[in-house]
């Protein structure tokens, strides 16, 4: 296939919005490289979505398996969540003040997940883990966060180390923006994932001045790598041994991977937990949650949380009939069903084509990567991977309809509204794209307008 994508509206619509916002998006994870026609970061502006699939200003279709990140669990539009947010939105928004859905949504999440007692919502996951190292530090009165390299808590100032930074660097906090105070640094040790020896070592040493451990449970940031067996036990043990939380990080996993999260999943209960994504379905909503005795440590003149838009009555419908939905096994059968026979075509494509690869991850988010080991286990070890190869086959997959991330660290996530169609059309689209990104050996040449 010859053709280039077309995105002039796009393209024309990203000129404009570079005058008016910096670098022309509202977050930098937007901007892509090798899809661009002009070879410079830019963005495809969207039109609509509607279940799997999505629509650009000029008239592409995608089968979309980014779903915003990670939130369209059961598909754009689902029409119980719609309707429900539809209906609700007539009886008003914001009431700060309470609202009897703050005590349904929590009953829910609780059920679905046994550790999580008490919840504070707010509505990104950046807020939720802010919040949740804010009650580890009230709790414990100790100050330092020990964080994984690789791993994404989000974009404020106290978690915003060595997230993506060169593989060869030092172990150290590495800031990932201008204008993070360097004091900030002091506060945070940084480990590497999956290595039982280095993370026993850091908090024999350091445990006196550890407030919490936060870890994502899979690295759903950094190409779906999964926990070594026991690994996540052994942070839990390492933790209740010397008095330091222990927050699962579940802003991608939550509700995903299955009901109870990778909680669940790995058999591994933490202390405290944060949620976002998938628990609204689209919705901006997100949740701290965890033990009671420890979250008891909010409220005044303790740990202050809170927001205008915490717990907004939109939010709180969104999550509340989304979790219903979730009650539902037929959703995570379909996530699992749909998710593996795509795992399995995407690896026979490549293995087909004689293409070392490994595909990692769970069935409802997880990654291909183009490397010759059989098992990866942290964020260092993505420097054995092909990335280049990875940008070809991306444009490829797109002029084909198929939608997954620019960045090879994020994961193809799958929603309840995939379609066995869906599925077909996709591995197709593989077989397709990967013959014409195998054959274009030399680098990806700018198109021009
Ligand atoms: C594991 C994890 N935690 C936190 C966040 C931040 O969530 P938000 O973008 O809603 O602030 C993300 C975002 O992708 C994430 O993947």
């Amino acid at each position: 296939m010859d053709s280039k994508l077309n995105l002039t509206k796009s393209l024309q619509l990203f000129q404009e919005s570079l005058k008016l916002l910096p670098a022309g998006t509202s977050s930098n994870a937007r901007l892509w490289k090798t899809a661009c026609p002009i070879y410079t970061p830019c963005t495809i502006f969207i039109d609509r979505a509607k279940g799997s699939h999505m629509w650009d200003v000029d008239g592409n279709e995608y089968i979309d398996y980014r779903l915003g990140y990670g939130p369209i669990i059961l598909g754009h539009g689902y029409k119980p969540v719609y309707r429900a947010v539809h209906k609700a939105d007539k009886s008003g928004i914001v009431y700060a003040l309470g609202n009897k859905l703050e005590i349904d949504v929590v009953k829910r999440m609780s059920t679905m997940v046994p550790g999580v007692e008490m919840v504070r919502f707010s509505n990104s996951g950046t807020e939720a883990t802010m919040s949740a190292i804010r009650i580890a530090r009230g709790y414990t009165k100790k100050n330092k966060i020990i964080k994984f390299e690789g791993h994404f808590h989000g974009t404020h100032d106290y978690l915003l180390f060595s997230t993506d930074f060169p593989y060869s660097a030092p172990k150290k906090p590495i800031s990932a923006s201008l204008g993070i105070p360097k004091d900030i640094s002091k506060l945070v040790l940084v480990e590497e994932w999956n290595n039982f020896e280095a993370i026993e070592r850091t908090v024999k040493k350091h445990h006196k001045d550890v407030a919490a451990i936060i870890t994502e449970p899979i690295m759903g940031n950094a190409g779906g790598i999964m926990p070594r067996e026991g690994y996540l036990k052994h942070l839990l043990e390492l933790c209740e041994r010397y008095g330091i939380v222990l927050i699962f990080d579940e802003v991608k996993t939550g509700f995903r991977i299955s009901p109870g999260g990778a909680q669940e999943f790995f058999k591994v209960r933490p202390h405290l937990s944060t949620f976002a994504k998938s628990l609204g379905n689209g919705y901006p909503i997100a949740a701290v949650g965890g033990l009671k005795d420890i979250m008891e440590v909010v409220g005044p003149g303790k740990v202050v949380h809170g927001g205008t838009f915490s717990a907004n009555a939109i939010a709180l419908t969104a999550a509340n009939a989304t979790m219903k939905e979730l009650c539902k096994e037929a959703v995570y059968d379909h996530l699992e069903w749909f998710g593996s026979k795509l795992m399995k075509g995407i690896s026979e494509c490549f293995a087909d084509h004689k293409i070392d690869h490994l595909v990692q991850g769970h069935p409802a988010m997880f990654q291909f990567l183009f490397t010759r080991r059989e098992r990866i286990y942290h964020y260092r070890d993505l420097a054995a991977c092909d990335f280049n190869l990875y940008a070809k086959l991306h444009y490829e997959l797109l002029k084909r309809g198929i939608m997954i991330d620019e960045d090879n660290g994020e994961v193809i996530f799958t929603s309840y509204s995939h379609s066995k169609s869906d599925l077909d059309q996709t591995i197709t689209a593989f077989r397709d794209a990967v013959h014409d990104a195998l054959i274009q050996r030399s680098p990806l040449i700018p198109p021009t307008l």
